[in-house]
């Protein structure tokens, strides 16, 4: 007797390789849990439409307890055979309450089944993401706080550009898994639909209840098309998208912490906990964890574009191309939620140097461009200060010193309007100060982006 759910059709059975091939159940299975999910709600519809019995239904939810319990233990035995996670667990369903399990497949395919798994999923995938988001989010604010003041060179070009403030330059990471968070709200009222009942592609015959369905199981609404239902996979494909930017933020940030813990820049350092030494070189710390991180981005990207190229170009309704969304999405969510997690730590363990910040800050003429404002700010046009201060910098660079090295009498040979108070603005407590309005870089405004980033945690 031949043991595929479907094989009475055929007159021999699939070459081993074939079988391996089509196999997905090794990968497929960590949906088990919603697959039995989604069949217990499936289950309670029938018997309340009266498709099968109460008693039926009681079988069905008997044996679900007890295969949930085999999962978990590690006692469930899964078999290449049966193909794929749906077909393990309604052979084993069927093992253990009889007719009840064969009759669970009324008014379903495997084709709306599976697209349910995958949505519910998805779903606590998306709930759990938006947790470490906010975690991460909130472990970054500290930081921030701590350094509302610590001044640094900020960089246009990778060069000196103008002064900031660190808490300044770490709440701009804030702002961007700020608005990861919202793309993948946004995700989840897309993939909060439910499939079940547009069965293999056309719907079913018997007299089912979609919206009883989606209510059981927490859905939004149904979807309203039995083709589009089992066919597509945009949902998947937009939460790829989603996740390809919050590692394209992660990868940035870790570029800099890479930077920045490089001894010839020496601003920070990272605890030994995120480090590797080397097997070599013995005074060797590397920061392997944002480098990984910025490496893993790759493959997350790469998942984007697999998704869209195995979409491309399917025909309606379902293909069992879509067996190939899973390896790529299960690996998009790992990759993620391995990375906020560890991200959310390593900030704790970031230690900042103020010192080295500050000296070069101290460099590069940073606040070259206060010089120039401080004249427009005296009647001097903005193009006329700008070339007055780019004279004095040429000058500097040549003597080798800063703009504040040199003397109120040097300094007015480049522009008559400049008087004794020009020492404050060119010092760079008072150039961050100065950039104080909403978005700007001053402490001030540094500690009320705090509170309103404070505030977004709760959304
Ligand atoms: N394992 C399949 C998948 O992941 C389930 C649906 C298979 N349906 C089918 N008619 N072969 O897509």
């Amino acid at each position: 007797k031949k043991s595929e759910a479907w094989s009475a059709r055929f007159s021999e059975p699939v070459s081993d390789l074939v079988k391996r091939y089509t196999a997905s159940v090794f990968f497929d299975n960590r949906m088990a849990s919603v697959d039995i999910q989604g069949s217990l709600a499936h289950a309670e519809m029938l018997s309340a439409q009266n498709i099968i019995t109460t008693q039926d239904y009681a079988d069905i939810q008997r044996g679900m307890a007890q295969i949930q319990g085999e999962i978990e233990s590690g006692k469930f035995e899964w078999l290449l055979d049966l193909e794929d996670v749906h077909l393990n667990i309604e052979k084993r369903l069927t093992e253990l309450v009889g007719d009840a399990g064969k009759r669970l497949h009324t008014g379903r395919s495997r084709n709306d089944q599976v697209a349910t798994d995958i949505r519910l999923y998805m779903r606590n995938a998306i709930d759990n993401i938006i947790e470490l988001l906010r975690g991460l989010r909130a472990a970054l604010i500290d930081l921030a706080e701590k350094n509302a003041e610590t001044i640094l060179p900020g960089f246009t070009h990778m060069q000196v550009a103008q002064p900031i403030t660190f808490g300044h330059h770490i709440l701009a990471y804030v702002e961007m898994f700020g608005r990861d968070t919202e793309r993948m709200q946004d995700c989840r009222k897309r993939v909060n639909r439910l499939p079940l009942g547009a069965a293999a592609l056309a719907g079913t015959t018997f007299p089912i209840d979609r919206e009883r369905v989606a209510r059981t199981l927490g859905f939004d609404e149904v979807c309203y098309n039995s083709l589009d239902a089992v066919s597509d996979r945009d949902f998947a494909i937009e939460f790829c998208a989603a996740a390809a930017l919050i590692m394209t933020h992660i990868s940035r940030m870790s570029e800099e912490l890479v930077i920045w813990m490089s001894p010839r820049v020496g601003f920070i350092d990272i605890a030994d906990r995120f480090c590797t030494g080397s097997s070599i070189m013995p005074q060797k710390k590397n920061p392997d964890v944002p480098e990984l991180a910025r490496g893993k981005t790759g493959r997350v990207n790469g998942h984007l574009i697999a998704l869209l190229t195995l979409m491309k170009g399917q025909p309606l309704a379902y293909n069992k191309d879509n067996q190939e969304d899973k390896e790529p999405l299960f690996d998009t969510v790992d990759t993620i939620i391995d990375t906020l997690r560890i991200f959310a730590d390593m900030a704790t363990g970031i230690s900042v140097k103020p010192d080295a910040m500050r000296a070069a800050a101290l460099q590069g003429y940073a606040t070259a461009t206060d010089l120039a404002d401080y004249l427009v700010k005296k009647g001097l046009p903005f193009r006329d200060a700008h070339e007055a201060v780019a004279h004095a910098v040429k000058t500097c660079v040549e003597k080798g010193c800063d703009l504040s090295d040199m003397s109120l009498a040097e300094l007015q040979t480049y522009s008559a309007l400049i008087g004794e108070d020009i020492f404050e603005v060119l010092t760079l407590e008072g150039s961050v100060a100065a950039r104080d309005h909403i978005g700007g870089t001053a402490p001030n405004q540094v500690r009320a982006a705090i509170i309103r980033a404070r505030k977004n945690l709760a959304f």
